[in-house]
């Protein structure tokens, strides 16, 4: 059984999820792919033989797609996601699942209210399922250095993407150290704080770098910078420190390199040789709940939705000069039933 995948968006992180579903996943192939910029789709579809397309719509109707991928930018996801559970076909979308909570809370509704059987919607918070964490969060649960009493963590990249502003840096890059401190603590963030030290020069659009304080409903205090224009390297730390010892993420991404009477470390340019491994696994569990007819393992709707919650709360204290501010608590969403809808076919043309 081979599920075929249409991938939207064909810049940095399409181009490597398209050949990693076409090279390193099992029961996949990329038969579509699709971007705004249509040379970038061709090229693509050049290297793993998949058809092209401008328009994300037309390849989420394609015949030839079961399951689409979407990496396209933050702002279209909202909208191609919504187009994905209006033809009933299962998605797995790059974080964030949309910037805004309202975007959130209507795909978690309208996800609630069409489909019956599993949920349509994944979200690629992949660091879940990168070993070093995953690791981690064994260990914490066996209770190897006690209570968890703070976690110290650093989001550190060579540069920022242009066009984005220090709301962006929340809703785009610290929503991963946002999920990953929830799910790694077994514990929903409750409230938080903003922080900024004197910024860089070197990128005027925003304030750069961040520090967040994240409070979980456990009392732990978790301590994250997020640095995008940090230039040395492409750096992910995190250290949770308990009651009788701490765990720190092995860093095996880095080679030491002893030379000329001195030691050094390499690191390396962005996220995709760090998380190579997170990427390929993330997309296997999908893959591989779709051919057996299982619940997606990945990030769902509502964790996404959690995640921007948060963002939003960040935000607002960002706005409020670094205020306390409470995360607002999940409103349940009322399931609608709508029998015949086309949300309702599943993976029939999976073969
Ligand atoms: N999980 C991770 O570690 C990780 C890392 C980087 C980026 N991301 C996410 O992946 C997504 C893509 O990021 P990127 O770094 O590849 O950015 P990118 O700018 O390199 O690529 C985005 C591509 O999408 C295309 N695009 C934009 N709007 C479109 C639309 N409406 N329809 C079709 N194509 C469209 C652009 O032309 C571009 O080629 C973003 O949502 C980003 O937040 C995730």
């Amino acid at each position: 059984m081979t599920v075929r995948i249409g991938v939207i968006g064909t810049g940095v992180m399409g181009a490597e999820h398209a050949r990693v579903l076409q090279g390193n996943v099992s029961g996949a192939t990329v038969t579509a792919v699709a971007d705004t910029v249509y040379d970038r789709a061709k090229a693509v579809a050049a290297e793993t033989g998949a058809r092209s397309f401008q328009s994300a719509e037309e390849l989420i109707t394609s015949p030839f797609v079961d399951a689409v991928l979407i990496a396209s930018h933050d702002t279209a996801h909202a909208e191609q996601v919504k187009a994905c559970l209006t033809s009933g076909k299962p998605v797995l979308c790059e974080k964030p699942l949309a910037p805004a909570v309202g975007e959130c809370q209507d795909l978690v509704s309208l996800e609630a209210s069409s489909v019956r059987g599993n949920p349509l919607i994944s979200v690629g918070f992949m660091r879940r399922f990168h070993p070093a964490y995953q690791g981690l969060k064994a260990q914490l649960r066996e209770g190897v250095i006690g209570q968890p009493l703070m976690m110290l963590s650093s989001h550190r990249n060579v540069r920022s993407y242009p066009g984005g502003d220090s709301a962006s840096t929340i809703t785009n890059s610290g929503i991963h150290e946002i999920d990953i401190t929830a799910w790694l603590l077994d514990s929903p963030i409750e409230t938080v704080s903003w922080h900024a030290p004197r910024s860089t020069s070197v990128d005027g659009s925003r304030q750069d770098p961040q520090v967040f304080h994240l409070r979980t409903a456990n009392g732990v205090l978790t301590i994250v910078d997020v640095f995008l224009n940090a230039r040395y390297g492409y750096d992910v730390r995190c250290e949770v420190v308990g009651e009788t010892g701490s765990l720190e993420l092995a860093r095996p991404q880095q080679t030491m390199v002893n030379q000329g009477l001195g030691r050094s470390r390499s690191y390396a340019d962005d996220w995709r040789p760090v998380f190579a491994d997170a990427y390929r696994l993330q997309s296997q569990a999908w893959v591989d709940s779709l051919a057996s007819g299982t619940p997606s393992p990945l990030a769902s709707a509502t964790d996404a939705l959690n995640a921007t919650r948060v963002a939003e709360a960040l935000i607002q204290s960002m706005n409020a000069g670094g205020a306390t501010v409470a995360v607002n608590p999940e409103v349940t969403i009322q399931a609608q039933s709508s029998p015949g809808s086309p949300l309702e076919r599943t993976l029939s043309h999976v073969h």
